[in-house]
């Protein structure tokens, strides 16, 4: 059995390889280069947990396009608080531009689900949602969402950019909280 990681106060263990995760990334990749291959897509990345899923990604997209961040913060602890705030808004025009989001995790949606018509204000020509994780049973919204990585159950992950209280993000795999 591999190790398990103490952060803060709480105990995680091993979930999912990096391997296993740069691997479905490149599938990813195969598959947006398929749909936007020739269209010089903007990806928006959803700080602060998707900066390194964004790292990885955007590397093995051998198409041209852009990628920008916003902020955006719905987490304390390890639970949703329900109201999402703007730290870093959106930066450019993204009119007639083809957007795709990139988020480390979907777990209620609300997130995406309240940027979503900040975002369609700029009059994009199109919107995807690319998420490295996703937690269907928690999900709150009619959220369509285009590429995702994992399908997880509904609980607590660390690491490959996601923290708990901001620590965790460096890890190279992904962690799940431990029970009991
Ligand atoms: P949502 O708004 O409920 O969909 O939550 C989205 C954001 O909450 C994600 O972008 C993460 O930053 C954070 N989050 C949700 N679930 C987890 C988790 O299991 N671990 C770490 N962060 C999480
Ligand atoms: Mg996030």
């Amino acid at each position: 059995m591999s190790k398990t990681v103490k952060i803060h106060d709480l105990v995680f263990e091993p979930y999912v390889k990096n391997r296993v995760i740069q691997k479905r990334i490149k599938e990813i990749a195969i598959a947006l280069k398929g749909e936007f291959g020739d269209k010089k897509p903007i990806f928006l990345a959803i700080l602060n947990g998707s900066f390194v899923f964004a790292a990885d990604l955007t590397r093995v997209c051998d198409f041209e396009h852009e990628v920008s961040f916003i902020k955006l913060t719905s987490y304390e602890g390890t639970t949703s608080t329900g109201k999402v705030t703007t730290q870093i808004g959106l930066q450019e025009d993204l009119t007639g531009r083809d957007v795709i989001i990139l988020e480390d995790i979907i777990d209620t949606g609300t997130t995406i689900y309240t940027f979503l018509p900040t975002l369609k204000k700029t009059n994009p020509k199109s919107i995807s949602v690319v998420s490295l994780l996703s937690k269907p049973s928690a999900l709150k919204y009619p959220l369509s969402i285009n590429h995702i990585g994992f399908e997880i159950p509904n609980k607590f992950v660390v690491g490959y950019g996601l923290d708990y209280n901001g620590l965790g993000r460096n890890l190279k795999d992904i962690y799940q909280l431990k029970e009991g």
